[in-house]
Order: structure tokens, then sequence, then C-alpha cells
């Protein structure tokens, strides 16, 4: 029971990363909030944890919205308490490159990615203040880490994911606010697989398809014998969320199979 008495709110709590993050704390013993686009997956999930004796509910959340950051937290707080963590994970991406990016695919992009993770944390601040402190987990990405590459909106987003999390970490220190962000590399959801992907592909790198699976495999030089998963990334917001990582702050990780070595 390593969250034992904390309240999280998580975004893009509903599938992949945050879901992972989500079915973790709930057994490690913290009360979730699952914000998310998709109401349905989100009301699944808390009946699943709910099932397993776990504590959770759900609430309906565009990240690019003010208000609903704002009514978000007063859920949280009326719900279960003031918020203590906060897993930033709701992310979009268009796999296109320059010659392909219009200026409206920019800007949903920066809108959801990052914008989305700065209203997060604005809002969860005067709750976590309540508290007397709390942790904030950015969900940034290897692409952060690379020397180029990857979707030019995309690769931007999660760069700047990176400096917000350490401004943040500096400005709320003082209030016992730790924030820090975790880089993954190739994680096997519907991020990146199949149909339910909402990357509105032009070049597809879809891992349902066998060919991409393995041209991602060999991105990730660790012989784990398949990508990652959730999980992988959800016990490293684990460490973060809990005082194992009390002193820990402005941090950037990757947790990425080594991908970023390469
Ligand atoms: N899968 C990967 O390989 C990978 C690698 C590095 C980083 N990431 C990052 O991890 C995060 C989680 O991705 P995932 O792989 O779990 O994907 P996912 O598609 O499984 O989950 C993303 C969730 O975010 C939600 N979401 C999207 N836009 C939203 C919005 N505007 N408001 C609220 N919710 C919204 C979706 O409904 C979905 O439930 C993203 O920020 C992504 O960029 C993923």
């Amino acid at each position: 029971m390593r969250l034992e008495g904390k309240i999280a709110l998580i975004s893009g709590g509903a599938s992949g990363i945050g879901r992972a993050e989500a079915v973790l704390f709930a057994r490690e013993g913290a009360a979730v909030v699952i914000a998310d686009l998709q109401v349905g997956q989100a009301g699944d999930l808390v009946d699943e944890i709910t099932a397993a004796g776990g504590r959770a509910a759900f609430v309906q959340l565009d990240v690019r919205d003010t208000e609903a950051w704002e009514a978000s937290v007063e859920f949280t707080e009326s719900t279960f308490g003031p918020v203590t963590i906060l897993g930033n994970n709701a992310g979009t991406n268009f796999r296109v490159g320059w010659d392909e990016q219009t200026p409206e695919m920019w800007q949903t992009v920066l809108d959801v990615n990052l914008t989305g993770t700065y209203l997060g944390i604005r809002a969860v601040v005067p709750s976590m203040r309540k508290a007397g402190g709390g942790s904030i987990i950015n969900i940034a990405s290897s692409a952060a880490l690379k020397q180029g590459g990857g979707g030019p909106a995309y690769a931007t987003s999660k760069t700047a994911i990176v400096g917000l999390s350490r401004n943040a970490a500096l400005a709320h220190a003082g209030d016992n606010i730790r924030v820090s962000a975790l880089c993954p590399g190739h994680v096997d959801t519907p991020f990146i697989r199949g149909s339910q992907s909402h990357s509105k592909n032009t070049w597809s790198t879809d891992i349902a398809n066998p060919d991409n699976y393995a041209h991602r495999m060999e991105q990730q030089p660790l012989a784990i014998g398949r990508l990652q998963s959730g999980e992988d990334i959800a016990y490293g917001a684990l460490y973060l969320a809990s005082d194992e990582s009390s002193t820990v702050t402005g941090a950037t990780i990757a947790i990425d199979g080594g991908s970023t070595l390469l």
C-alpha cells in the first residue's frame, strides 16, 4: 500500500498508460479519479477498480478546457478530498512530417499535449497546497530526448513538457509540490496500435501491422522480447507518486527500453 491515503487525478486515465496508472495506484491504496474524453471506457474502468476493492470515480475532461479542469479538481475534492497526485497523461499526435503538417495539426497537438499539461498543473496546485503538498507526473516522451525526428509538433510539445516540468518544479517547491517528467519509449497502447489509435496517420506506424511492430522493436535495444507496456511506465509513476520519491523534483526520467541510447 505505497499510496495509502493519497488522492490521484489522472488525465487520459481511460486508456493505455493512464489506465495502467489508475489500476496500479488504486491497488496501492490511492483513491483515483479517471478524467478523460472517453466516458464509457472510464466508467468501465471505475467498475473494474471498485470490483477489485479499490476506490475510483470518473469525470469527463477535455484537457484543453480550463473550466473543465477546475470542475475536475472540485469533483475530486468533493468525492475523496484534496488532490495529492496528478498524472498528466492525455496526449495526441498526427504522424506526419514537416511537408504534410498543417498549422491546424500543429495547434491541436500543442493544445492537447502542452497546454493541457499546463492547465492541469495550474488547476491542482491550490488543492495540493490545501493538502500540504503533492506530486505531479507529466508524461513527456523519448521524442523529447532524441537528437531529432518524430512529428514536428509532437516532438516540440514533448520537449516543452520537460521544460514546463522543471519550471513548475521550482515555482512550487516552496509548497512541497513535486513535478517531474517521464519519457516513455515505444509503449503498446491504442496510441500506436490498431484502428482505435487517435493518431490521424498519413503514414502509418500502427503496430498491429507486424512490420511496424518489428521496426519499433529494432528501435528498442533492451532485449525484453516485446515493446513496453503501460505497466512499465506506471511503475515509474508509482515511484514518483509515492513518498519514496519525496526529495525528487524537476526530474526527467527515461523509461524507454534504451531507445534514446540509439
Ligand atoms: N504509446 C507510446 O508509445 C507513447 C510513447 C511516449 C509517450 N506517450 C505518451 O503517453 C501518453 C498516454 O498515451 P497512451 O499511449 O497511453 O495512449 P492512449 O491512446 O492509450 O491513451 C490516451 C488517452 O488520452 C485521452 N485523451 C486524448 N485527448 C484528450 C483530451 N483532449 N482530453 C482528455 N483526454 C484526452 C484519450 O481519450 C485516451 O484515453 C500520451 O501523452 C502520449 O503522448 C505514449
